[in-house]
């Protein structure tokens, strides 16, 4: 077979990453192997976010951008795959002469029978959702790996119906994926050197395997698998592969999912739980489906099983109707919490989500941009702060790769998803990705801690409960 190169540009998440590791093996058995530059590339794929306006508008000006390479190269093909393709498949077919193909998130398995229709001289589009796509069975080529860390997707699509989100139009129902093959990715990941998998879902809490829409059990023969039960199937893996997840929803989040982080040393103590707003009145309108209250609540709730747990947050500043008090309720919330990270955002109105047919975006954009400023301004005091409380701690860091800044420098991260910067050599001995190591905390800056490495390997009497099976 001739081997032809694909070159595949993500955008967005990290759900988005993960599914262009689908996509490639998908083109794995159609010949395509995967290159890193757009130069030479017999097909070009970018995998599309359409969150904010202006992941879109990025997406469009590159797409204008790859014309020149096809001047160059007549044959070279262009896809549109992700949430743009669902989203804007008519714009980009009928626009951007330079599309030949558009592929929704749900329809990479079509992607074959797509590229054979491109040979025959046509335009190429499939964005069909479904409602059982998961994309299980199929064994993900690595993109861009560190060897070290890699996304495990557990569910797709969304039945949340936020008022400012696009993701239920662009990505579907919700649907999760059985436990099996998600436990034998990590497993087979596991062998292969990995040493952390992020378990990915728009909201992981309502994982659910072997019940119907209604809570009725599908199949008597299989265990019922929440989120918490799948936490600990991965975890019991290996003690020596970390587990994270994203992303948490606060309504959602049960307090089993943290007794079992708290007893798995492996479960890394890092939860990102987005708020949003800190306004309930706000937190209404965004149809969240939880007050400030219940959110705070959430918080005291990971408090008390871990109180040394990381939390980070997303945030949107000039929501529909948000008031200057709203905006101080937010600043509030965020001075009760300290975040120890925060994504922070404009409102951007999506066409079609609940926001956009229901209230005027009518927080003027200087508004908007000062009240993000001032979230943001906030955020990096509290993240300087809340990065102080590791400085004199013995911690443990996994190793994943040359430092930035500097060759003579590595860097990982600790259990709390902190940046963690370490000196390549320890005495003699050069420390690897993949190493776990013990490094006391020296300094800290609102972006990374410095550490000094006092011990190779894990923590000892690291052991994980008896494996559960299903
Ligand atoms: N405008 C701004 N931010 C948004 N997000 C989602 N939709 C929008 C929007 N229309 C943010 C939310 C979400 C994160 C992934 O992106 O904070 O949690
Ligand atoms: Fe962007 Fe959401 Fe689609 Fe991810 S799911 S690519 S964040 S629109």
């Amino acid at each position: 077979m001739d081997t032809k190169k694909v070159y595949i540009e993500s955008y967005g998440c990290q759900m988005n990453f993960s599914d262009s590791e689908i996509v490639a093996s998908i083109l794995a058995k159609e010949g395509y192997e995967p290159v890193t530059s757009v130069d030479g590339a017999d097909l070009v794929l970018l995998n599309t976010c359409s969150i904010r306006d202006k992941a879109e508008q990025t997406v469009l000006n590159r797409i204008d951008g790859l014309n020149h390479l096809k001047v160059k190269h007549p044959a070279m093909k262009v896809g549109v795959l992700g949430c743009m393709a669902e989203r804007m498949r008519e714009e980009l077919i009928e626009r951007k002469h330079l599309v030949d193909l558009v592929v929704g998130p749900d329809a990479y398995r079509s992607l074959p029978e797509l590229l054979e229709d491109l040979g025959s001289g046509q335009k190429a589009v499939n964005v069909l959702l479904s409602r059982d796509e998961t994309y299980a069975d199929i064994e993900r080529v690595r993109l861009g790996s560190n060897g070290v860390s890699a996304f495990i997707t557990i569910m797709r699509g969304c039945d949340n119906m936020c008022a400012f989100c696009v993701v239920p139009f662009t990505r579907g129902r919700e649907r999760s994926r059985d436990p099996k093959t998600i436990v034998e990715e990590a497993r087979k990941l596991f062998q292969d050197g990995i040493r952390e998998v992020t378990l990915l879902g728009q909201n992981v809490d309502s994982y659910r395997w072997n019940v119907d829409s209604r809570g009725n059990v599908k199949d008597t023969n299989e265990a019922v698998v929440d989120f918490a039960d799948l936490l600990g199937l991965v975890a019991d893996v290996s003690p020596q592969l970390r587990v994270r997840f994203s992303t948490s929803h606060p309504k959602d989040m049960t307090d089993k999912v943290l007794r079992t982080m708290a007893a798995r040393p492996n479960i890394c103590k890092y939860i990102h739980l987005p708020v949003q707003s800190g306004s309930s009145e706000v937190l209404q309108r965004m149809n969240r489906g939880y007050d400030r209250a219940w959110y705070k609540e959430r918080i005291d709730a990971i408090r008390r099983h871990m109180p040394d747990c990381a939390i980070s947050t997303d945030i949107i500043a000039g929501f529909c109707g948000e008031s200057e008090d709203d905006h101080r309720s937010t600043l509030g919330l965020m001075d009760e919490v300290r975040y120890d990270m925060a994504y922070m955002f404009k409102y951007s109105e999506r066409p079609k989500t609940l926001a956009a047919r229901k209230y005027p975006d009518d927080v003027p954009e200087v508004d908007k941009g000062r009240r993000l400023q001032e979230i943001i301004d906030l955020q990096m005091q509290h993240a300087g702060e809340r990065n102080q409380r590791h400085v004199g701690q013995v911690q443990e860091v996994l190793i994943e790769g040359t430092s930035k800044r500097s060759q003579d420098h590595l860097f990982g991260r600790n259990t709390y998803n902190a940046v963690v910067i370490v000196p390549r050599f320890q005495g003699a001995e050069e420390l690897k990705p993949g190493q776990y190591i013990q490094a006391r905390i020296i300094s800290a800056t609102s972006g990374s801690l410095q550490g000094d490495p006092v011990g190779i390997g894990m923590e000892p009497a690291r052991r994980s409960p008896e494996p559960v099976s299903i």
